[in-house]
């Protein structure tokens, strides 16, 4: 999206996977030349909280911002608008947003094999088009500035509240994934993988460290040898795929007016 981005406006064009730790360890800075797209994904309808300082932490100097969530086929809730509102607290101007559907990370069912061509396809359409705002418009983008109108409640943002049956709300907050010993082989991808540096490299049947449930370990083991068997996060991602399994969602895109 950002090189399609790029590419359209003929300029530089920069991207930083934060996925692992040592990649957040120090955020970037920008200034009015820029424009800075960020990423994230939707965890119970919000920023995932773990992720948020990080972002929080990044100024923007002026630059314009594109805040995009994806989130796996239930909904994006208040995540969209939290993240530009931290673009905006943090001196970005958004200009542009948008929430794209991507396979649940509990799930192949979710969002199974989303984004597809036409999400790719509508995300560079999503880029070329804010070019076009940009070239048209410097004045009124530059001027008084309006941040890009986003469906979500303001401030203080709801979390979604995850029920299982009679009702019973679910903390799935310590659950962690098991790992299979016939099927490892102790290769370290997941520990690698992990987004939170929580797996231990030389027995991945450790997880030490805080589990966000991103399914990277499981869905990326070669031989299978992950996975979270907790009965409440099984029955919620069962309730999920019987609401959501089959529902189509489309791309939402958003353009400052
Ligand atoms: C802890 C957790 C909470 C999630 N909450 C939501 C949610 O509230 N709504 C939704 O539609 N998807 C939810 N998802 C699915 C993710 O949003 C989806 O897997 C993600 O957008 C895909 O991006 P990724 O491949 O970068 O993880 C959640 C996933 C996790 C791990």
């Amino acid at each position: 999206m950002a090189r399609s981005f790029a590419s359209a406006m003929g300029c530089d064009f920069a991207e930083m996977d934060v996925t692992l730790p040592e990649k957040r360890e120090s955020a970037p800075l920008f200034g009015v030349d820029d424009v800075v797209f960020f990423g994230v994904p939707t965890y119970i309808g919000r920023v995932p909280n773990l992720i948020r300082p990080f972002f929080v932490s990044i100024k923007g100097g002026g630059a314009l911002g594109i805040p995009v969530v994806t989130y796996g086929n239930r909904a994006y809730d208040d995540a969209l608008v939290e993240l530009r509102d931290i673009m905006e607290e943090n001196g970005f101007k958004t200009v542009a947003a948008a929430a794209f559907p991507a396979e649940h990370s509990f799930s192949t069912t979710l969002a199974g094999g989303r984004p597809n061509e036409k999400d790719l396809q509508l995300a560079k359409d999503f880029a070329r088009k804010i070019a076009e705002i940009i070239t048209n418009n410097p004045h009124s983008i530059c001027g008084d500035h309006t941040p890009v109108a986003v469906p979500g409640n303001p401030a203080p943002y709801s979390y979604y509240k995850a029920v299982i049956s009679d009702n019973k709300s679910i903390d799935i907050r310590k659950v962690k994934p098991m790992t299979d010993p016939e099927k490892c082989t102790k290769c370290g991808l997941c520990a690698l993988l992990c987004p939170m540096g929580s797996i231990n490299i030389s027995d991945p049947s450790i997880t030490n460290g805080i589990c966000i449930k991103c399914g990277a370990c499981i869905k990326k083991c070669p031989r299978g040898a992950k996975s979270i068997t907790d009965p409440d996060y099984l029955e919620h991602k069962r309730l999920l795929e019987e609401e959501y399994g089959n529902v189509i969602k489309k791309a939402e895109l958003f353009y400052t007016t």
